[in-house]
């Protein structure tokens, strides 16, 4: 049987340069493997775009390479010692390097059961859960705490803001277009919607929120991070979540100033950032959470309605994404 993916064949500044669609004929499974037909796959482009221009430290990449990372599928073949899934069970992967493939063959242990192989469970596991875990433990909200969220209407954080209100927060969401705020206001858990287009975003946070920031939760970075920083409250938490603007900028800003702990000293605030990684001994309660939230209407799921189909599609959702346009999770359907 033939498989198509997209590899990285060498590192470069674009997608299209770093990557190719090859097909290849299946490897034999192994006893304790299956084999999965992908259905949707997430774009992490960001993520991505760090990755074949070779800046991910953690990864050892080896040409070609499958890349993507999460994918919901339905398995189709199973190893001779695998006894607990059945054929047809729809399935989540999550795992640098495996996603952007028609099929994937996986350990059986690495897979987690889902009800359907839809891209609601794809967004649950693993942006949801990336959410999830950057509040516990990065961001800590607490009951009428005010919490600030950039990139809100996107597929990490339309989940962030309904975490927060459900933690009963005062919810800030800041979004770049009308869609976005439309999005965000059909979630019904933010109580500021910002869109940074029409309104100044620094003019807007000194003049409502000044001093008033409990938690900061930022994926922009630069001018987004320096309004955030500079109005958080005592005890204040600015977690760097993402860095969109400086990932898609040919280099880090350099910034001449005094040290971040000027502003942050006195108020006994402070910097953190999240990396999903880190913290995966906590997944399984995170996924537990979401689909039983999710499975009960406590929690939208949001997908970007943007339609891509198939491997070759995957990097026009990835030049989408980057271009700052997703409302809700991108994904592509294989
Ligand atoms: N640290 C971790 O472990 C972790 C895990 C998952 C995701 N993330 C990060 O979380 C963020 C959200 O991820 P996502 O996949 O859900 O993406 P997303 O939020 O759906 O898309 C990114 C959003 O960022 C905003 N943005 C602002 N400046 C941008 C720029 N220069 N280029 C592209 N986007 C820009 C855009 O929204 P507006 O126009 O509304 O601002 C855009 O829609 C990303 O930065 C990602 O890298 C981090």
């Amino acid at each position: 049987m033939k498989n198509k993916q997209l590899v990285i064949t060498h590192f470069a500044e674009t997608l299209q340069d770093a990557a190719r669609i090859v097909e290849i004929d299946l490897p034999r499974l192994r006893s304790s493997q299956l084999l999965i037909k992908n259905t949707y796959v997430g774009i992490n482009a960001l993520y991505d775009r760090e990755l074949y221009r070779g800046r991910v430290p953690y990864i050892n990449v080896q040409f070609p390479y499958v890349f993507g990372v999460e994918a919901v599928g339905e398995v189709v073949a199973i190893g001779d010692s695998v006894n607990d899934v059945q054929i047809g069970q729809a399935v989540s992967t999550v795992k640098v390097g495996t996603a952007y493939q028609e099929y994937q063959i996986i350990e059986a242990v690495d897979i987690i059961k889902i009800p359907e192989a839809t891209a609601a469970y794809l967004t649950l596991n693993p942006t949801g859960v990336s959410g999830y875990l950057a509040l516990k433990n990065t961001a800590e909200p607490k009951e009428g705490e005010t919490i600030v969220v950039s990139a809100a209407a996107g597929g990490l954080g339309h989940i962030v803001v309904q975490l927060a209100k459900q933690k009963k927060c005062h919810v800030v969401a800041i979004c770049g277009t009308p869609e976005k705020v439309r999005l965000l206001q059909s979630l019904e858990a933010c109580d500021r919607i910002i869109n940074y287009r029409e309104e100044d975003i620094a003019e807007v946070l000194n003049n409502e929120y000044t001093n008033k920031i409990d938690v900061g939760f930022d994926s922009v970075g630069s001018y987004m991070f320096d309004a955030f920083l500079a109005n958080l409250a005592p005890l204040g938490r600015l977690v760097v979540s993402g860095l969109a603007t400086e990932l898609t900028a040919p280099q880090f800003e350099q910034v001449t100033g005094a040290r971040v702990y000027e502003s942050i000293y006195w108020k006994g605030a402070s910097v953190r950032c999240f990396m999903n990684h880190l913290f995966r001994e906590q997944q399984p309660e995170a996924r537990s959470y979401l689909f039983d939230q999710y499975q009960k209407g406590e929690l939208q799921v949001k997908v970007d309605t943007t339609t891509y189909e198939g491997i070759e599609a995957i990097v026009d959702a990835s030049h989408y994404l980057l271009a700052g346009k997703s409302c809700g999770k991108v994904v592509v359907k294989l």
